[in-house]
């Protein structure tokens, strides 16, 4: 009896042991520091890897109709894929503003601030160096009795990419036990009033990464509104409607249907953030996107607490090798960046982005992965 209950808890604690995240090496940085990649799993089929460069998503696998699993993130398979200039962003966290800043300036509090001008002639996603998607974070596993996940940390010093304040950020992925889910949380405090926008930039391809194109992707937006923008990319301040333009995806609509009908930007397909209409009060977060891809069967449904959505289809993909050698062709991947609007920090009518010491920003949007009703492997 005493050797089967010893047995019986080995076999407990072998399997607790399994669902524990697992930490491998994934490289070294240019600048000679370790990057570590955590693997998550749970008991429905769902593997994601979160990696330490950028608090990046590198690859997420989930089943299809057939219980067949493929990874459906743009990525690489070691940190040099991440540092080249191929990397357009792929998985990152990016911030500590994501999308673009008028110029690449701002005032707060009577001062002025210039940041790096990286998308000629705006700031994006935060900079060049040491913007958040570049820099090394401190990762700590976590099991719960939920699940298990990966908080990831950062102190950006006061100054960090042209920002005041020095911010200490917290980003973790958590996935439940019995739910192919990904719960992202973001967390940050500063020292100083600042902006803070952010978002994971993780290109989907729900038929497996590598696959030609997303034109032939479903896709439904909670968004009734949307924020026009100049030549640049930057909102005019102001929100207008979808109805009656290619950009209403308020019902399930193929991306390929009416992309090259956009003619209102300089956008080379969509790039466009949308306003989510108003989260209901009993929900703790509001339905912001479904991507449903019919072959595979496989469907993502996002959720947020964020006021809008940057929904980017993959235009300036140009068919740089990735994981295994696979081709990211031109629209290849979307991105569906849950976040407040762009230029937020230049607009007053926005949601405000600006965080004052003593608040904490908090934040969380929930990747949630199915199946197609009636997509079956029969
Ligand atoms: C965002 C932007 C796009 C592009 C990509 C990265 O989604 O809105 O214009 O810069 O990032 O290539």
């Amino acid at each position: 009896m005493i050797r089967m209950c010893f047995l019986l808890s080995l076999l407990v604690s072998a399997s607790a042991m399994a669902d524990e995240p697992m930490m491998t090496d994934f490289g070294k940085t240019k600048d000679g520091k370790a990057v570590e990649l955590y693997t998550l799993k749970n008991d429905t089929g769902l593997v994601a890897k979160v990696m330490t460069r950028g608090a990046t998503l590198v690859q997420i696998h989930v089943p299809d109709k057939d219980g067949k699993s493929e990874d459906v993130i743009l990525g690489w398979d070691d940190v040099a894929g991440y540092e080249s200039e191929d990397n357009q962003y792929f998985g990152c966290t990016t911030g500590r503003v994501c999308n673009r800043i008028a110029n690449g300036k701002f005032s707060l509090n009577g001062k002025d601030y210039s940041l790096a001008i990286n998308d000629d002639p705006n700031h994006l996603h935060g900079g060049v160096e040491r913007s958040l998607d570049k820099v090394v974070w401190k990762a700590r596993p976590y099991t719960n009795d939920r699940g298990h996940g990966v908080r990831f940390n950062y102190t950006s010093p006061d100054g960090e990419e042209g920002y005041p304040g020095t911010v200490k950020a917290l980003v973790s992925f958590f996935v439940p036990k019995d739910a192919n889910r990904i719960l992202i949380t973001y967390k940050a405090t500063t020292d100083a009033a600042t902006p803070i926008n952010l978002t994971n930039h993780a290109y989907f391809n729900l038929g497996g990464a590598g696959s030609e194109t997303v034109l032939d992707h479903v896709l439904q937006l909670n968004a009734d509104k949307y924020t026009p923008t100049d030549d640049t990319l930057i909102p005019t301040g102001k929100i207008v409607d979808v109805a009656g333009t290619p950009l209403d995806f308020t019902k399930q609509k193929r991306i390929g249907a009416r992309i090259e009908k956009l003619t209102d930007t300089a956008a080379l397909g969509y790039d466009h953030n949308f306003v989510l209409n108003p989260k209901p009060d009993d929900k703790e977060h509001n339905f912001a996107a479904l991507l449903r891809h019919k072959e595979s069967g496989r469907t993502l449904r996002i959720l947020t607490k964020e006021p809008g959505i940057q929904f980017y289809s993959g235009n300036f993909l140009k068919g740089q090798k990735g994981k295994d050698g696979k081709t990211y062709a031109h629209r290849s991947a979307v991105c569906l960046e849950t976040q407040h609007y762009p230029d937020s920090v230049n607009q007053k009518a926005f949601p405000s982005t600006v965080l004052q010491p003593g608040d904490e920003y908090k934040t969380s949007t929930l990747l949630q992965f199915g199946i197609a009703k009636g997509a079956t492997g029969n």
